[in-house]
């Protein structure tokens, strides 16, 4: 009995199979960018650009350069573990040159509940809050304050 009567199918399939990878060589070729693989699985190139983009965050250290009392209060409080840029936003630019650049104003109303608004998938021990509730319309700042924002004995810390 002939098991490969009709042999010329498999052929023809094989050939197919072949031409098709061939194309896929070619176009990978075209399209893989040059430097990939260079270090590890993504464009070697990309390093590089990524460290000429502008630095737009100068870094806790930097603010506590100039403001020391700030970064005193902060340290001493609540807060201490909150790095000022993620509330003031990045001031690289303000560091280098706080005498032109003013960092924008707070809204309390939008940053504050940013952390603390109360939600059941947030760990049980975050201090959170139901905002309206709680703050009784008035703004968070009437009550706390931001850099030390703990109520202890009706002082602040
Ligand atoms: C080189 C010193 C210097 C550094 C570094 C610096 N600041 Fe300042 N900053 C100043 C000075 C001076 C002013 C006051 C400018 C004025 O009143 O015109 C100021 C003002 C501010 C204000 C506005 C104060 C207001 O009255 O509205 C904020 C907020 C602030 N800085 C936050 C930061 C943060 C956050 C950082 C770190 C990313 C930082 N600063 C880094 C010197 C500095
Ligand atoms: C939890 C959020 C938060 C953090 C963290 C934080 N700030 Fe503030 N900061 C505020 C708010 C809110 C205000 C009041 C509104 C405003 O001035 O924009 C403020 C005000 C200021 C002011 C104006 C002067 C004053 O005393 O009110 C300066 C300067 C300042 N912050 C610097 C800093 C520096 C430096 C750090 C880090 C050491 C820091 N802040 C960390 C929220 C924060
Ligand atoms: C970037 C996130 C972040 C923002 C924005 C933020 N906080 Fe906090 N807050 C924290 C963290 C983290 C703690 C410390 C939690 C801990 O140690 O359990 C904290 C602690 C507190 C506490 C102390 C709670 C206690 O257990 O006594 C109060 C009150 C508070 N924040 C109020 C505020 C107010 C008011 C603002 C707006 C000015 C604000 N926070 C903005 C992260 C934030
Ligand atoms: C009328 C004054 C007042 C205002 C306004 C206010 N708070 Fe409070 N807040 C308090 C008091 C009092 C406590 C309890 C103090 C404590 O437990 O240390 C507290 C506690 C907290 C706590 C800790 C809750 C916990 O479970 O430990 C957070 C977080 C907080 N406030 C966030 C805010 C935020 C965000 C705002 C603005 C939306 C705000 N507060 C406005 C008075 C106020």
């Amino acid at each position: 009995m002939k098991t490969f009567r009709d042999s010329e199918h498999l052929l023809r399939f094989a050939l197919l199979f072949a031409i098709v990878f061939v194309l896929f060589l070619v176009v990978r070729h075209f399209v893989v960018p040059r430097s990939f693989g260079e270090y590890g699985h993504y464009r070697g190139a990309a390093i590089a650009e990524i460290a000429a983009r502008p630095i737009h965050f100068a870094g806790q250290s930097a603010c506590e350069t100039c403001h020391t009392d700030i970064a005193a209060t902060k340290k001493a409080g609540m807060h201490a573990g909150v790095h000022c840029e993620a509330c003031h936003g990045p001031l690289a630019s303000h560091a280098a040159n706080p005498a032109s650049v003013q960092p924008p104003k707070l809204d309390t109303a939008v940053l504050c509940v940013r952390c603390h608004a109360a939600s059941a998938a947030k760990p049980k021990n975050f201090p959170q809050v139901a905002a309206a509730q709680h703050s009784g319309g008035l703004a968070c700042e009437t009550c706390h304050h931001p850099h030390s924002p703990a109520i202890q004995g009706g002082g602040a810390k």
